[in-house]
């Protein structure tokens, strides 16, 4: 039985990555491997806490001494990194956690990889390390790197760590890069469980800026399968983009929303923009295709699908949306001034 440790593995991609490994791979135990920060969550995996093939443990992947101790005890010989700070906003905020996890945190697991001499060190990397993409462009793995908010300097960082243990020591790196993920046990801070949840109780969605912004969202079991591909047929050293390659705008991500659960336009609140928001990501995914992936599903369908999950699925949102989240949103949102609204017959 072979023994992956998955960092993060509580959170929204990977929990998913956690479930999708238990159901298709048999002889592969999984150990989870989470500080259960707030973006933590326990219920993204009660459907395989009983699963004898699965471990948890709580921890933080800079502490270099227990993620040592646990990649001992279970034998691991694969590291698929999730774990870190992921919220853009939050970063605008409160950059510490971000550089401590995303970049430390990084650097302490390549080190145990090197030392011990596992057989590979997946990172879970992230489009926006390419910045602002202009019109007409896809980004390609070995673009230069342009990071603009603090998450994604904090990601760069660990793509380029990365690749220099590759480098330097011979370390097995791959790394994928993925677009805008969605799908079940994503965090309400993220656009379209937030604004899912939001319009199923009628309140506003609050659009930054023009919301003429594009994302390539993806769904997350794609991705998934992506990552598995990687591990298994990847080659140490290379990045490999992951996403529909079909960015759309926000707005459009909104309409979809708001179809699917037959609710108004004037729930749209067009507010002040996110500092340093990019306006563009778009990724050339040839690559990933050449490897033998193709996503399953376009924008427009896995956000039609995440909506019908949370629609699905209250008892998973309602205590976060209850809790201490709404301090959250009371900071992030309370001050933003509204600058406008669409009607229903725009
Ligand atoms: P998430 O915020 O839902 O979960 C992150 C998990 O990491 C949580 O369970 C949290 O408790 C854990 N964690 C945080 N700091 C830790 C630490 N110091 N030690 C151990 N665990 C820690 O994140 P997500 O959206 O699932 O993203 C997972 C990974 O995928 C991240 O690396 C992110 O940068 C990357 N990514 C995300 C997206 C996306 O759309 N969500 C897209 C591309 C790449
Ligand atoms: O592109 C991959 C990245 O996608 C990941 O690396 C990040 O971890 C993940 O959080 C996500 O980053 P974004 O900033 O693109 O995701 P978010 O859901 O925060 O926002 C998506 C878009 O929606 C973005 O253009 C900002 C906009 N937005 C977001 C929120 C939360 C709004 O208009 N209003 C909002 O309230």
């Amino acid at each position: 039985m072979r023994t992956i440790l998955v960092t993060g593995g509580a959170g929204f991609i990977g929990a998913n990555f956690v479930h999708y490994m238990l159901r298709k791979y048999p002889e592969y135990r999984i150990v989870v491997y989470d500080k259960l920060t707030y973006a933590g969550n326990l219920d993204n995996l009660r459907a395989v806490w009983d699963n004898p093939r699965f471990a948890f443990v709580k921890g933080d992947i800079c502490d270099r001494q227990q993620v040592e101790a646990v990649v001992r005890e279970y034998g691991v010989k694969i590291i698929v990194n999730f774990a870190a700070e992921t919220h853009v906003d939050r970063s605008i905020i409160e950059p510490d956690a971000f550089i401590q996890t995303n970049v430390y945190g990084t650097y302490v697991l390549l080190e145990v990889v090197k030392d011990l001499g596992l057989e590979r060190f997946h990172q879970v990397g992230t489009d926006e390390v390419y910045g602002d993409i202009p019109p007409g462009y896809r980004s390609r793995e070995d673009d230069p790197l342009r990071p603009r908010s603090p998450y994604s300097a904090a990601k760069a960082s660990a793509d380029l760590l990365a690749l220099a243990y590759y480098t330097t020591y011979g370390v097995p790196v791959t790394i994928t890069r993925g677009s805008n993920n969605v799908g079940p046990y994503q965090h309400l801070e993220k656009v379209v469980p937030l604004f899912t949840t939001n319009a199923l109780e009628d309140k506003p969605l609050p659009v930054y800026g023009d919301g003429r912004q594009m994302r390539d969202y993806m769904w997350v079991e794609d991705h998934c399968e992506a990552i598995d591909l990687v591990l298994h047929r990847g080659t140490p050293g290379e990045v490999y983009n992951v996403g529909t390659g079909q960015e759309i705008e926000n707005l459009a991500m909104v309409e979809v929303i708001l179809e699917t659960l037959g609710k108004p336009r004037s729930l749209v609140h067009f507010v002040e923009d996110r500092p340093g928001h990019d306006r563009r990501y778009a990724m050339d995914i040839s690559k990933i295709r050449a490897l033998g992936w193709t996503p399953r599903y376009t924008p427009r369908e896995a956000i039609a699908k995440a909506v019908r999950w949370y629609v699905d699925n209250p008892w998973w949102w309602r205590p976060i949306k209850e809790g201490e989240f709404r301090q959250y949103y009371e900071r992030v949102y309370g001050h933003r001034k509204v600058l406008g609204t669409l009607r229903d017959t725009s």
